[in-house]
């Protein structure tokens, strides 16, 4: 049989610390679904981060530039290293490279979705009964706000400041597209930002509530953030689609990540106009490089997202299908399974297994057909 006409270009950022052990996982993902669908993926690979500082001197460069932008998808794994976090006076870090290839991309739109695994309810740290029916959105506004205002510092370093500032366009846009998903979901959105503080804030409210009304079918709340941080644990079923500014969201994320048992399980997707690009939500996790313990699921989960982007709906379910397999099953990495886990590689394995052979699902002895794929490779 012969490939399909369309070759989809993939730009593969693999990154520092576990983000290339995660991005193997994630390759063999989308290698098992070329088999599967007879699909044609091109993978560039490219330096980002504090290893693209170690070799160009910058963490984001032209040539990486360069084959982002000429590529259907990005897919990034994590940057990030130790020797950057405690010297606050270091001038050229690998976060720069992450903010500089948002803004470079037009990412304005970051999604990131919380969804709780039944079989995972025990750890997480909420009881069982309170993240019944659990499924949010997250819609974090990613090239604005305090992260790219104007900053300084001054000469002694006894003063500095960071600029928040928002447009309506900026606002808009993403509020359309939280807007149309929670249309797509259960018709709820909540604005979550400081009106009652900040000015930026009462500029947001102004045009969520504006588009608001283009949007009948959809019960919109409005929030304030510290409010948000306590309702997360509280009552984290009341939420569907969580729209919210740049700083918020980030911190919001990470929150609302631990209801589902690890970081380890959160995907994201950053879409602008023209490109975009998938990530897992955690960072680079510097401790574990090498040790075969990160979780790569939210790298995998991240490629279903990218699947969807690329409107191959039935491969991404496949992805999530054979991911629900390994966690209902318990074939899971350490930060979910203490007692008896399996590697980083031995994950991505039976997940790349179970989406290529018809059967693996079916299989009553998953280690056999595991272990023949192992001998086959
Ligand atoms: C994230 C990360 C980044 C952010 C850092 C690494 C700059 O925490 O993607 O959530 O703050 O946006
Ligand atoms: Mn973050």
């Amino acid at each position: 049989m012969n490939k399909q006409d369309k070759t989809f270009k993939i730009a593969i950022l693999p990154g520092d610390g576990i983000g290339p052990e995660i991005i193997q996982q994630a390759v063999k993902t989308i290698n098992s679904i070329e088999v599967k669908y007879n699909l044609s993926f091109e993978m560039g690979f490219a330096d980002f981060g504090a290893i693209s500082i170690d070799q160009h001197g910058i963490p984001f460069t032209e040539e990486t530039e360069a084959i982002c932008k000429n590529s259907d998808a990005v897919l990034l794994g994590a940057i990030g290293d130790l020797k950057y976090d405690n010297d606050p006076t270091i001038k050229v870090r690998p976060e720069q490279g992450l903010l500089a290839l948002r803004k470079s991309l037009g990412l304005f739109s970051n999604i990131r979705p919380l969804k709780i695994y039944d079989s995972l309810k025990d750890i997480s740290p909420l009881k069982a009964d309170r993240i019944d029916n659990v499924d949010i959105e997250i819609y974090r506004e990613l090239t604005g706000g305090i992260y790219f205002g104007e900053k300084g510092i001054d000469e002694e370093a006894k003063t500095a400041f960071d600029i928040c500032s928002y447009s309506e366009m900026e606002i808009e846009r993403i509020a359309i597209k939280a807007f149309e998903a929670a249309k797509r979901r259960k018709n709820k959105l909540t604005l979550v930002d400081k009106a009652n503080v900040l000015s930026t804030s009462k500029l947001w409210r102004k045009v969520v509530q504006e588009i608001a009304s283009n949007y009948p079918s959809v019960e919109v709340d409005y929030m304030f953030v510290d409010n948000a941080a306590m309702q997360l644990l509280i009552r984290p079923s009341q939420f569907d689609v969580i729209l919210t500014e740049n700083m918020f969201g980030d911190i919001l994320s990470d929150e609302a990540s631990v209801l589902s048992g690890s970081i380890g399980l959160l995907p994201s997707a950053s879409i602008g106009e023209k490109y975009a690009l998938f990530e897992p939500i955690h960072g680079s996790f510097p401790q574990a490089k090498g040790k075969g313990i990160a979780n790569p699921i939210a790298t995998i989960l991240s490629v279903a997202m990218l699947f969807d982007h690329l409107g191959l709906l039935e491969q991404a379910t496949k992805v999530r299908e054979a991911v629900d397999f390994v966690i209902e099953n318990n074939i899971l990495t350490p930060d979910l399974n203490s007692e008896n886990s399996f590697s980083t590689d031995y994950v991505g394995d039976v997940i790349a297994c179970l989406i290529e052979s018809e059967n693996a699902f079916e299989s009553i002895n998953l280690e056999n057909t595991i272990m023949n794929r192992m001998t086959i490779i």
